[in-house]
């Protein structure tokens, strides 16, 4: 089977594409490296069954063009971080929803299967936790365009709905939790691999507001097996599921515990929401998912502690830092 893989050279695109070129497919991977990095696709860029396309999802000559040769696609391409987001809105707007179009369209003319990466930002401010994909949406107001990337999201679930449902284009949407692991980086607002940088270099952590807000970090390794089993389930198509995990942490307890692992001198700092995304900003408390329906459909729990979690990926940045693994970790 061939692949497209939107989004390939970012952080969960490369673990897929690494996966499935395990599992025997051919991949395609189209990224326009905005926030993707060749550097994400070191360890199987050579490989036969691998091709790097550079090029963005909303040019529908090139992606009609790229459809035509494939018999699945996995779009992940998209603006992603809090902090990219309310960066660059309207890139991130017109990425986010543009792309989904122009992905779906073509891949409507040949029928074949598309895997849509949703977000749980979707449930925007609910508070019946764990959140399950029937629940119902909370978000704010408009102008408050920390919301923009929840609803850009929310119209590519309504838009593979409508294929779905009016073109019969068989299509599985996944909404991610916070997911965490080798080769992401802090740079758009990612919690843990900025704590992590920070502990080992013996900086403040920052924790945002009072740290009591909540949080699910799923490895990517449980991700990427939760969608490969998604996609192999006829069942599953037409659906909406969560993927991830549901072991919550508080963020300060992350920071405590990133800290000890990394056997770190590094204070732990408060910063107000308002100093980091200005005056307009609101998160929610608690997001944890309800993994019912995932588990009824494919049998998918997530395989990784946070523990292990962590340990890999304080692993990796140190490598990637040149740094020797912290006591603290082989302790831990
Ligand atoms: N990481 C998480 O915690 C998380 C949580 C929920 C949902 N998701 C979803 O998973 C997907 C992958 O996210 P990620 O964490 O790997 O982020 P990422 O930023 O590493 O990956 C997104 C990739 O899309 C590429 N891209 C952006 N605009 C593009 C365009 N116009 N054309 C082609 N490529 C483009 C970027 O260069 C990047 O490589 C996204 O759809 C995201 O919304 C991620």
């Amino acid at each position: 089977m061939r692949v497209l893989v939107t989004g390939g050279a970012g952080f969960i695109g490369s673990h897929l594409s690494e996966k499935l070129i395990q599992q025997g497919s051919e991949v395609w991977a189209l990224d326009d490296l905005s926030t993707g990095r060749l550097e994400n696709l070191r360890s199987f860029e050579r490989h036969p069954h691998f091709r790097f396309l550079e090029g963005s999802v909303t040019d529908s000559a090139l992606v009609n063009g790229l459809v035509a040769q494939c018999d699945r696609v996995y779009h992940l391409a998209a603006a992603v971080g809090v902090k990219y987001v309310l960066e660059n809105p309207l890139r991130s707007l017109i990425t986010n929803i543009r792309g989904t179009e122009v992905i779906l369209e073509a891949w409507a003319e040949h029928g074949r299967k598309a895997m849509v990466f949703s977000s749980s930002e979707v449930y925007g401010k609910g508070v019946s936790v764990p959140f399950s994909e029937d629940d119902d949406r909370v978000m704010g107001p408009t102008h408050k365009l920390r919301w923009s990337y929840a609803c850009g999201k929310a119209v590519d679930e309504s838009l593979a709905q409508a294929y779905w449902q009016q073109r019969q284009l068989p299509v599985v949407i996944v909404r991610c939790f916070n997911t965490c692991g080798p080769r992401q980086t802090g740079s758009y607002g990612m919690v843990i691999p900025n704590m992590i940088v920070r502990a080992l270099r013996d900086e403040p952590i920052l924790v945002f507001g009072d740290g009591k807000q909540s949080r699910c970090f799923s490895a990517v390794s449980d991700v990427v097996r939760g969608v490969l089993m998604l996609a192999d389930c006829k069942a599953a198509e037409g659906e909406v599921f969560n993927v991830g995990s549901d072991e919550e942490v508080t963020v300060l307890e992350l920071a405590e515990r990133i800290r000890r692992m990394c056997d770190s001198r590094s204070p732990i700092e408060f910063v107000a929401y308002e100093k980091v995304y200005g005056s307009s900003f609101e998160d929610m408390r608690r997001r944890v998912p309800d993994l019912t329906k995932i588990g009824r459909f494919v049998g998918f729990r997530p395989q990784s502690s946070l523990q292990q979690l962590l340990e890999i990926t304080i692993r990796d940045t140190c490598e990637r830092m040149g740094l020797a693994y912290p006591v603290g970790l082989a302790a831990a």
